[in-house]
């Protein structure tokens, strides 16, 4: 496997129209817009063949099937149960992907990774929680063996041969990472007196590091071994889980709500504790000049906060601050043990600031935002973007994009200015968006992530939307700046993970729980992908077709 690293070419992203150059070398998650050309001018001619290109939006749909509209294609590569070698299987509740090439000049072949967020027990432990009000009383260590192993993340060598991708199965780069894999913490100071922990869980999405490593973030972690909380004398106690997988294996919560990073050769794990602890969404990272790393993560939650990490050595999610944004007043605080008195009244040290980031950053007076998401950076312009999902409690429920600036257009900047890009509703056709990705050309798709038990319900303010959907905002010709939707999930499903191959001829796209509102396995409220086994289960596509093609061709800046 090849890791050259490429040149850097200094990003000159706040550049107008006309001379706008891309960057050589930009990584981050769910985008594989990793430029390997200068973009300069868009040329006339193109412009009148971006002005032809119509795209033919879905309307929304309750129909249990992954609909694709007109120019696109999809074909299931693989899904929950189907075996990677002779010793490993899929996981459950597919999110982020993410495809790195064995060699930058064939990008028809490569190591897929996957990351599996939890599971359903109805099908994966063969345990029904709708009969059992306290799930954990009720499950024997085998069905919670089993959880465990459904979840983390699966690296497959998949290959496309005659435009269709396919598992390379028992390849020796196959692997699973589960809840029981022990890897290292990226950190001096032992926590809860270990340098090794126990798996990972809760991987939701993730993102790319410049080095070509793989990057899952652990969200809700405290949904399967509880929380450590403090009262108003800092005094802690423990918060069960939902799920209870504490009743069975004593680990504790402040092993989970990292980044967790994957060697992608060897499968070797470590969780980066610099980069903070929350439910870490995604994690976008940006390499400067002197190689020095940005990394851009949101904790989705009500009211949580939106972070960023910049290291202060080369290629280093270890050495360098954190700081946690002030939306209102456009600022980057620093959550630094040694330089800020108002952490130190109520922390320890630095690894307790990390641990209880959440709690540190409202000391400082972060601001409140509503389910920061997925990001990413606009590769036109180097603007940040973030999901903000929703905030019911807020009376926002159908979120919005937030556009981040930093001053100067510098990923180190410790200021910049925040807007709205789109915010979402009846209006502009779109609900709750989650993860994001830049195609080549810069169009921005998006999928949306309703949940479940709100979808498709008489009298909720979702109920226009129908089942969640993977939408489009084209950057150029007459459809710029709508939203478009292209693909409708089957069933109680939620469209993840989008990752485009390095041609531009692919969109990688997790179907993540359809029938998740499933009561009784024998009547299922979905059936996708339709294999004969009458069970629903989470796959990963592959979105192919003439309107990617478009999309990531013609409407290319071209030099
Ligand atoms: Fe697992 Fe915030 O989505
Ligand atoms: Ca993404
Ligand atoms: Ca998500």
């Amino acid at each position: 496997m090849k890791y050259n690293r490429r040149k850097f070419i200094s990003f000159l992203g706040k550049a107008g129209l006309g001379a706008v150059i891309m960057p050589q070398f930009l990584i981050h998650c769910g985008n594989t817009t990793t430029p390997t050309k200068r973009f300069t001018t868009i040329t006339k001619e193109r412009l009148e063949k971006l002005k032809k290109l119509v795209l033919e939006g879905l309307l929304p749909s309750k129909k249990d099937d992954l609909l694709v509209a007109n120019g696109l294609d999809y074909h299931t590569i693989i899904k929950w149960g189907d075996k990677i070698s002779d010793t490993d299987t899929f996981g459950f509740n597919n999110d982020f992907t993410c495809f790195i090439p064995f060699d930058d000049t064939n990008p028809k072949d490569g190591l897929l990774w996957v990351n599996h967020e939890y599971v359903n027990p109805l099908f994966v432990s063969d345990f029904n929680p709708n009969k059992h009000a306290v799930p954990s009383k009720h499950r024997t260590i085998e069905q919670i063996d089993k959880e465990m192993y459904n979840v983390g993340g699966s690296i497959v060598r998949i290959r496309e041969e005659n435009g269709i991708w396919k598992i390379v199965k028992n390849d020796p780069y196959n692997r699973r990472i589960t809840a029981k894999t022990p890897m290292k913490l990226n950190w001096d100071t032992p926590i809860k007196g270990k340098t090794t922990v126990i798996g990972t869980h809760s991987n939701c999405s993730g993102g790319i590091t410049p080095w070509k490593t793989f990057l899952t973030c652990e969200e809700n972690y405290d949904n399967f071994f509880g929380e450590t909380e403090y009262d108003q004398n800092n005094i802690a106690s423990h918060r069960p889980s939902t799920e209870g997988w504490e009743n069975f294996y004593k680990y504790p919560p402040e092993h989970y709500g990292w980044v967790v990073e994957v060697n992608p050769t060897d499968g070797t794990a470590q969780k980066h504790i610099a980069l903070g602890r929350f439910a870490h969404e995604c994690c976008t990272v940006y390499e400067l000049a002197d190689r020095r790393v940005v990394a851009y993560s949101g904790d989705d939650k009500n009211n949580e906060h939106l972070y960023k990490f910049i290291s202060s050595k080369p290629s280093s999610l270890k050495e360098g601050t954190l700081y946690v944004a002030d939306t209102i007043q456009g600022k980057w605080m620093a959550l630094d043990w040694e330089n800020q008195p108002i952490l130190q009244s109520k922390f320890k040290d630095q690894t307790e600031v990390l641990i209880r980031a959440r709690e540190a950053s409202k000391l400082l007076g972060a601001t409140a935002l509503n389910r920061p998401e997925d990001i990413e950076i606009d590769p036109i312009t180097g603007n940040i973007f973030v999901s903000l999902t929703n905030n019911k409690s807020k009376n926002d429920f159908h979120g919005s994009i937030l556009k981040i600036e930093e001053t100067n257009g510098a990923f180190d900047a410790l200021t910049f200015k925040a807007s709205t890009y789109i915010a979402g509703g009846e209006k502009n056709g779109f609900s709750c968006p989650d993860n994001l990705a830049f195609d080549l050309s810069g169009n921005l798709w998006i999928t949306s992530d309703i949940s479940g038990s709100d979808m498709n319900r008489e009298g909720n303010p979702y109920l226009p939307f129908k089942n969640n959907s993977l939408f489009v905002i084209p950057r150029y010709g007459e459809d710029s700046g709508k939203v478009i939707r292209v693909a409708s999930a089957p069933k109680d499903a939620e469209l993840t993970g989008p990752w485009f191959s390095p041609d531009g001829k692919t969109l990688f796209l997790s179907v993540q729980h359809p029938g998740e509102q499933t009561q009784d396995k024998n009547n299922p409220t979905s059936t996708w992908p339709f294999d004969n086994e009458g069970i629903p289960k989470p796959a990963v596509v592959a979105i192919t077709g003439d309107l990617i093609e478009k999309m990531n061709k013609l409407n290319q800046i071209e030099a």
